[in-house]
């Protein structure tokens, strides 16, 4: 591997240079083997040389042979082998960078599911003291909303440059919010939230049919054989449901049907947009809070809302206030971190993380709230869930 007497003694005066400068030629910058040589030889040119003149009463302890190989290493790139070591290098930048995007990826989906799980909770405490979902879907967007702005205002978050067409593109984007949020919270508000989540489950079997018949979208046999799980599933849950309700099951189907537009566009309107993942749904809530506040007063309107306020807090006591606080912030928070991933991933990454997502939900809420299950329930929900895994698995 030596190429020449010469360069060892040369090389080991080197071990005696801070370590970095025999790094700075390995190729990181530069992928050219030439230029890179002729860095390394005019880095070493401006040193003070060590004289050797003889190598032969020279003995290595194990720290010197250390050097040694260091100094066979060096004679190998003066070899020209370079373009070797280029490729084992740009694939191992890769498999960092991968390493790191898998982490960070990771990241997101842990704080996005923790974050929802905190939100559900919270939701239906209030939900239970406090039966106005028209109320608090409108609340959890005007804190989201009100928060973004503090954050541009105070530029903890960067406000993002935005056109008329920007708007009138997140328009239909805001009214499947819209729907999809308020559906979800009235849903919440008659079942248990184990059971909103199941048939959520089911948002797959939806994606399918829009794909299909709205897009003229064909699939393989494959995938529209993993919607039986899918439906069957949701449709056992369902019968065998204790508490079943047909506004709180009705509700949980517009709202998976709703949030199937809401991702096929918010994936259209973020592509090639300058308006990165966060500020996209800081957006979207405020549009979807213009559209939602004369919705809301209009169904339930200030004379419900007062008199249901005054029985929340005196059944709860001055509590009441933080977990209305806690549910408006944790819905921003969660959706926020959704929009960061989304931002990053395929939407079918993103739908895998979300049936993920509701496993810790439905799990999380059925011990929080002692929600009673049948086993013959918790078989479809089951079902309905290993369903959505194999349509994930299908469609890849
Ligand atoms: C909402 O209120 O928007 C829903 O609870 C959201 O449901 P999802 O994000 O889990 O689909």
């Amino acid at each position: 591997m030596i190429s020449s007497v010469k360069h060892t003694p040369f090389s080991a005066s080197t071990d005696f240079l801070p370590k970095k400068r025999f790094l700075t030629p390995t190729l990181k910058f530069s992928p050219l083997p030439i230029i890179q040589n002729s860095i390394f030889n005019n880095k070493f040119s401006s040193e003070k040389p060590l004289h050797i003149s003889s190598t032969q009463n020279l003995t290595f302890s194990p720290k010197e042979q250390q050097k040694e190989l260091k100094t066979q290493c060096n004679a190998y790139e003066a070899d020209r082998s370079r373009p070797l070591d280029i490729n084992i290098e740009v694939l191992d930048e890769q498999a960092r960078f991968e390493a790191a995007q898998r982490l960070k990826i990771g990241i997101y989906f842990a704080t996005w599911w923790a974050l929802n799980v905190v939100f559900n909770i919270y939701n239906k405490k209030v939900l239970n003291a406090f039966p106005y979902p028209w109320l608090t879907s409108t609340l959890s967007l005007a804190c989201g909303s009100l928060m973004m702005l503090v954050s541009w205002a105070t530029r903890i978050a960067e406000a993002p440059k935005t056109d008329l067409e920007f708007w009138k593109s997140l328009f239909p984007v805001a009214v499947a919010h819209t729907i999809g949020h308020v559906a979800a919270t009235v849903s919440m508000s008659k079942v248990a939230v184990s059971f909103t989540h199941i048939i959520k489950s089911g948002e797959p079997a939806f994606s399918v049919l829009v794909s299909r018949f709205l897009f003229g979208e064909t699939l393989p046999m494959p995938v529209y054989m993993s919607l039986l799980p899918i439906i069957g599933g949701c449709a056992l849950a369902a019968v065998t449901e204790l508490n079943f309700n047909m506004i709180g099951f009705m509700g949980a189907m517009i709202s998976n049907l709703a949030f199937v537009f809401r991702n096929i566009f918010s994936k259209k309107g973020m592509k090639g947009k300058s308006v990165g993942g966060m500020n996209y749904y800081a957006c979207l809530s405020m549009m979807s809070l213009l559209i939602l506040t004369p919705f809301a007063i209009a169904v339930e309107g200030p004379q419900m809302w007062a008199a249901g306020w005054q029985k929340a807090i005196a059944q709860i006591g001055p509590n009441f206030v933080w977990w209305v606080a806690a549910q408006s912030i944790f819905y921003h928070l969660y959706n926020q971190v959704s929009y960061m991933s989304l931002d990053q991933i395929s939407p079918l990454t993103f739908s895998i993380g979300n049936t993920m997502k509701r496993i810790s939900v439905i799990v999380s809420s059925i011990i929080i709230f002692h929600t009673p299950v049948q086993p013959v329930n918790a078989l479809g929900a089951a079902i309905a869930i290993l369903g959505t895994f194999i349509y994930s698995q299908a469609k890849q």
